[in-house]
């Protein structure tokens, strides 16, 4: 998509009348009851996202390897380089004041990738391989049920949704990442990549730590201030990029394609398709002119089609970004 269709699209969306509080429980899961659901687990915050609120923007580049061009046509992965990007670290949740040392909930890394005359392509990821919920739907009925505050209920949610309980567990089974920089990110979901021949692929993206998957002791964490992360970083980069090899996990025939809450067996074949470097810290201004969009993708790489998840992410983050952009 190009920035001028979005400026546009952005414009249109900014002008529609936000609702002033939190509409009451609905049980279709259109992009509003999401906002509204999320909104009232954790308030609403003038001018901040809905989810992923706590966060700071940062810039640099991205370079394929010689192997992503034989994998797909996409621009940014068959020709050499290197693409500017505008990035985003985020804390999961919508608390602006989301605490950096927790350890059950996920980290954020979203991304635009410039492909010059105007146009971008995005990826928007988390320190997990899956979602919390399989559905909009069932999103939405796990925020819901989380707002009532009431533990039985809640109990009862993850014991008849079992698929939603796996994303906490496998948080809580690592340590809490010492760094933005040193916790793998994913996609989650299922993505069709497309070479040159016509030849298609399965495959899910993580972005795998240069510097290693390091963590922090539960005393470490303990020891450390809520929004370490940012100070944390800017040292970091004082000393040279922030680096991470964008990887492609191949998928086998059978593999769940379509729900975001599936593992995929962990002997699945990963291969590198380029570094992502980031050299320095962006004025958060330039994250915060747009949505980074999931579905923002292009000629050689394709979206689940049949993931409502999926379908339902860049919708949402309009109407988020029409409410904070009012
Ligand atoms: C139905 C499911 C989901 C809903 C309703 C939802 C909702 C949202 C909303 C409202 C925002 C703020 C958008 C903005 O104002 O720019 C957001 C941001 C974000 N979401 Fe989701 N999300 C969903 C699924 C996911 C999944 C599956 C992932 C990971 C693969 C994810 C990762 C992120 C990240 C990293 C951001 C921050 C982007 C930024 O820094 O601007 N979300 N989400």
């Amino acid at each position: 998509m190009t920035l001028a269709t979005r400026a546009v699209l952005f414009a249109a969306l900014a002008a529609a009348p936000a609702l002033a509080q939190p509409a009451p429980a609905r049980a279709d899961a259109d992009p509003a009851a999401l906002v509204d659901a999320l909104n009232a687990v954790f308030g609403k915050h003038d001018g901040k996202r809905a989810a992923h609120t706590h966060g700071f923007c940062i810039k640099g580049s991205f370079a394929p390897t010689a192997e992503a061009g034989r994998l797909s046509k996409a621009p940014h992965l068959s020709a050499k380089g290197p693409w500017p990007v505008v990035g985003r670290f985020s804390m999961g949740g919508g608390n602006p004041a989301a605490p950096n040392t927790q350890k059950d909930n996920t980290r954020g890394l979203a991304i635009h990738i410039d492909l010059g005359d105007g146009n971008q392509t995005d990826m928007v990821m988390i320190t997990a391989p899956v979602f919390v919920a399989k559905s909009p739907e069932k999103f939405l009925e796990l925020l819901q049920t989380v707002a009532s505050k009431d533990k039985a209920k809640i109990d009862a949610f993850f014991a008849a949704n079992p698929e939603s309980t796996r994303q906490k567990a496998w948080l809580t089974a690592r340590p809490v990442p010492a760094s933005y920089a040193t916790t793998s990110y994913f996609g989650v979901h299922t993505f069709t990549l497309t070479n040159t021949d016509g030849v298609r692929r399965i495959i899910k993206w993580q972005l795998v730590p240069s510097a290693g998957e390091i963590g922090l002791t539960d005393e470490e964490a303990k020891s450390k201030a809520p929004d370490f992360y940012k100070p944390e970083l800017t040292e970091r980069l004082a000393k040279g990029p922030v680096e991470f090899t964008l990887t492609a996990i191949l998928g086998e025939p059978g593999d769940a394609v379509d729900d975001p809450t599936a593992l995929w067996p962990e002997e699945r074949q990963p291969v590198a398709m380029g570094t992502l470097s980031f050299s320095a810290l962006e004025d958060d201004a330039v994250c915060d002119a747009g949505i980074f969009d999931p579905a923002n993708l292009v000629d050689g790489i394709e979206g689940p089609a049949n993931d409502g998840v999926f379908q339902i992410r860049s919708p949402t983050y309009a109407v988020s970004f029409s409410r904070r952009a009012q």
